[in-house]
């Protein structure tokens, strides 16, 4: 008989067939791969981490409208059609309801471990190399231009601006993307974070430097 962690990533894989380059099933993996790393030196329910990691992007609200209650729906239905506690149920679903960036500062104060390790490995899937690969490919999505050096970034942005935020890709660098490293978790999680902010600041750099034929 298959695990519920392998029951779960068929699952995940098959929903995100077709997803944006930048949240389909490989930003999961990673996502999830990162999330062991880091439980590995913390005490947590290793099983509410995984899952969570796993599920924590199974209907992006982004790609559906702004709708925020799809993703609990969807993840609740599939975990109860598994061997899994309804503790381990809520635990999880509190986690992917509330992991998100742009909904920061609606969220508790205090966190339990379990979503604070898996915020910081997708917060670490979003900066260094693949960050930026994942930035440019979702400004490619959305049309939005890459650079535009009449456009200031908006730092402070409500949710609502947030969202709604068609600026320009590099501006994303300045309104989210650097910002990461200070706003990690866990010891491990702020480590990989640092190394991955001082590559971004290169890459910009070199942007820069590059655009700025003279
Ligand atoms: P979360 O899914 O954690 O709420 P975001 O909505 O900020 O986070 O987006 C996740 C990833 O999608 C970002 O790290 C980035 O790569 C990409 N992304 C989101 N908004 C933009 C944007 N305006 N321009 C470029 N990339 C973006
Ligand atoms: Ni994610």
């Amino acid at each position: 008989m298959k695990s519920t962690i392998e029951n779960t990533v068929e699952f995940v894989k098959e929903k995100l067939k077709g997803a944006e380059a930048g949240h389909d099933w490989y930003h999961i993996e990673r996502v999830w791969k990162l999330s062991r790393k880091i439980a590995a030196e913390e005490d947590c329910n290793q099983e509410v981490v995984e899952l969570s990691a796993l599920l924590h992007d199974i209907a992006d609200p982004k790609f559906h409208n702004g709708d925020e209650t799809i993703a609990p729906k969807i993840a609740r239905k599939f975990l109860e059609g598994q061997q899994v506690s309804e503790e381990v149920i809520e635990k999880v679903l509190f986690i992917i309801k509330n992991i998100s960036f742009k909904n920061r500062s609606e969220v508790p104060a205090e966190l339990p471990i379990e979503l604070k390790i898996v915020q910081d490995a997708d917060r670490i899937d979003a900066v260094g190399a693949i960050g930026i690969g994942r930035t440019f490919n979702f400004g490619g999505f959305k049309n939005n231009p890459m650079y535009d050096p009449e456009v200031q970034p908006s730092l402070n942005m409500s949710k609502e601006e947030y969202k709604k935020s068609n600026g320009t890709t590099i501006n994303h660098f300045y309104e989210k993307l650097l910002l990461l490293k200070d706003l990690m978790n866990t010891k491990k999680g702020k480590e990989i974070a640092q190394q991955r902010h001082d590559y971004m600041l290169g890459f910009l750099d070199q942007f820069y430097k590059e655009w700025n034929v003279d």
